[in-house]
């Protein structure tokens, strides 16, 4: 029996990057958006041993060092299990992308590789494995709107935004995310001295909490069910008034100027908030309506970029949608 599972993507947004740890990691604060672009995972288990993986695009390695992978290779060493365990990735997301798909691929596998044992972790266990394999893993396990902190790992689900239209660019370049943080942290020690850098995680507290309590508007969410089609629109402005950032900007704009005329041509074609996702190169751009997204999305790729709408996915739409691949 294969078992195929949806491996959605997602973006930052905003990520604000602390002091670099004494394990080589950086303390980081963000809010992860599950979104509804997606690659496909297909896993079936038979007698005998060993992990293989199939996949057409040339970029995606096959052997040990895939997260999916490493994954599967955990999962069935914490369970007790011994079988032959085939993984067919169809892929849709870019590669190095930002948008955190081959951490989505591992976690679909998981999810794949229990129905196929008919075999469950506990909740914590799936948590530690994910951790284990990468700091962009975890978040896939909540879905929706999600508080990322750590290096990334430490995630708590947060009251999910409404789903909210937006276009994603993805242009032909890959962005080491190992490289990025190095040259932040050169950046942090050359220009940034105010705010410091551990400054800048209690900074991100302030802007992050002000957004989500809708302190940006003058005056605190009172919870009270909002008017139907006016939240999504509430939080957009709030976002855009917030005005927060994603630190890899100040680092990836430089090497690659070309991602930040697409960040303005994003904007001019009416997003109300666009930003590099992760360390990039994709970028997005958030609008008021599908119909505004659609729009831009077909002037962007008339300008000869890689453009496509589609929307955010809530919590709920995220792990009903992950069963339907
Ligand atoms: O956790 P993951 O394997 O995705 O991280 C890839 C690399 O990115 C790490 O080896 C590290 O160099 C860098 N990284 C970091 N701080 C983080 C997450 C990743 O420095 N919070």
């Amino acid at each position: 029996m294969t078992v195929a599972v949806c491996s959605f993507a997602k973006i930052n947004l905003g990520l604000y990057i602390g002091a670099a740890r004494a394990d080589g990691y950086h303390d980081l604060r963000t809010v992860y958006q599950t979104i509804a672009l997606h690659d496909v995972i297909r896993l079936s288990v038979g007698r005998g041993r060993g992990i293989e993986i199939l996949c057409t695009d040339p970029r995606v390695p096959l052997d040990s060092s895939n997260t999916c992978y490493r994954i599967a290779e955990r999962v069935l060493a914490e369970l007790g299990v011994q079988r032959r365990v085939r993984i067919e990735i169809e892929k849709r997301l870019p590669v190095q992308g930002g948008l955190g798909a081959a951490s989505s691929n591992a976690v679909a596998t998981m999810v794949a590789l229990e129905l196929a044992l008919k075999k469950k972790l506990s909740g914590s266990m799936r948590l530690r494995i994910a951790a284990e394999v990468g700091s962009d893993l975890p978040l896939f396990l909540i879905g929706g709107t999600t508080l990322g902190m750590g290096r990334g790992e430490e995630v708590y689900p947060l009251p999910d935004l409404a789903t909210i239209p937006m276009v994603i660019v993805t242009p032909e370049i890959g962005v080491s995310t190992a490289q990025a943080f190095a040259d932040w942290d050169a950046l942090a020690q050359r220009e940034l001295t105010r705010p410091a850098t551990s400054d800048r995680l209690f900074e991100a507290g302030c802007v992050l909490s002000a957004w989500l309590s809708g302190l940006t508007s003058g005056y605190p969410n009172t919870g009270a069910p909002a008017k139907r089609g006016s939240r999504a629109g509430n939080l957009l402005s709030d976002l855009v008034r917030t005005g927060i950032e994603n630190d890899f900007e100040k680092v990836v704009f430089r090497q690659y100027p070309e991602l930040r005329d697409i960040r303005g041509a994003l904007e001019r074609a009416g997003s109300r908030y666009a930003s590099l996702s992760g360390s990039g190169s994709t970028l997005y751009g958030l609008f008021r309506s599908p119909a505004e997204a659609a729009k831009a999305a077909g002037r962007l790729r008339k300008q000869g970029l890689k453009a496509v709408a589609t929307r955010t996915l809530t919590r709920q739409k995220y792990w009903q949608g992950i069963l339907d691949g």
